[in-house]
């Protein structure tokens, strides 16, 4: 594995070995155990897109690694005035020992992979965000015990979660159903890779959707950059919240994540939201623990 750019790249046996790296970081920093494992690495983090939980795990993740991590706003970077991705590719290359970006167009980010020489991680495009479906794996296999054979139901958008949660989810022997209204489908190359399996289904009703499902995963309406059709959006999506009604048609067990920001009253009723807090904060915090393993896997010497 040279670059995280998304999880079509990868094997369902390189997702489980990061998940199980991420478990081992996650059990050393709760035991004050210290590993300097990128000691003088720098990682640049481009952002052209707002964060809160992305920005500060790996600043703090590369911080407790001993690395550096030069946060990079796209607004302040020659980037921002249409220097080409290619030239930033190699000139970033020539100091950092790698670059996270969060950007729009998932061609920027295998763009800067092709022309740069150093590991890229993808923090998030239109069209997928496979560090938060790292974190979410993780923290289903902490509640669950394992992952294999669990189904995952995905209710809203067909944005980056949704995709990157299909082919997460199938690359590791999860079963996998979702749930959005017409127009708003999962990207063309998921639905391409899913076809191949028995055990995705893209349905129309959530509730079917959501039967005996393990775990029910919703995300926002209107992504980053859709803010001019939240209203449209709002009409497009009535009946796709997560609420007691779809949580009635899943297992009784079944978890609730959430990649946040969430919109309560929107995609998840405040109620929800509030019952499954736990699970959905330890989603959170995994994301520190997932891309520190992302990060020791790439930019470390042992690979
Ligand atoms: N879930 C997630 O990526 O959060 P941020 O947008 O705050 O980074
Ligand atoms: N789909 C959301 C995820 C935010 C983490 C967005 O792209 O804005």
């Amino acid at each position: 594995m040279k670059h995280l750019l998304k999880l079509l790249d990868l094997t369902g046996e390189e997702i489980i070995e990061i998940l199980n790296l991420a478990d081992q970081l996650k059990y050393e920093l709760k035991h004050g155990i210290e590993h300097k494992h990128l000691a003088g690495k720098t990682l640049g983090m481009i952002f052209e897109k707002a964060s809160t939980r992305t920005r500060v795990s790996f600043e703090t993740g590369m911080y407790q690694l001993g690395g550096l991590p030069i946060f990079l706003s796209a607004n302040d970077l020659q980037i921002g005035r249409g220097e080409p991705v290619q030239d930033t590719a190699r000139v970033l290359s020539r100091y950092l020992n790698g670059i996270m970006i969060r950007t729009f167009e998932q061609s920027e980010v295998e763009a800067l992979a092709e022309y740069g020489s150093i590991p890229i991680i993808n923090g998030l495009t239109d069209f997928c965000h496979p560090c938060q479906i790292l974190a979410d794996l993780m923290t289903i296999r902490e509640y669950k015990g394992s992952l294999e054979g669990l189904k995952m139901c995905f209710i809203g958008d067909g944005n980056n979660m949704m995709n990157s949660l299909i082919v997460g989810c199938l690359k590791v022997g999860m079963k996998v159903s979702v749930a959005c209204p017409e127009g708003y489908e999962p990207d063309q190359r998921v639905l391409d890779f899913a076809k191949e399996y028995d055990c995705f289904e893209l349905l129309r009703c959530p509730i079917e959707a959501a039967k005996d499902a393990d775990v029910v995963i919703t995300d926002v309406w209107a992504s980053m950059g859709q803010e001019e059709e939240a209203a449209k959006r709002r009409v497009a999506f009535d009946g796709y919240q997560i609420n007691d009604n779809v949580m009635a048609s899943a297992k009784e067990d079944a978890m609730v994540l959430h990649c946040l920001p969430a919109h309560r009253g929107e995609e998840i009723t405040a109620e929800l939201f509030e019952a499954h807090a736990d699970e959905i904060f330890e989603e959170a915090e995994n994301r520190l623990h997932a891309q520190k393993a992302v990060l020791v896997k790439l930019l470390g010497d042992q690979k």
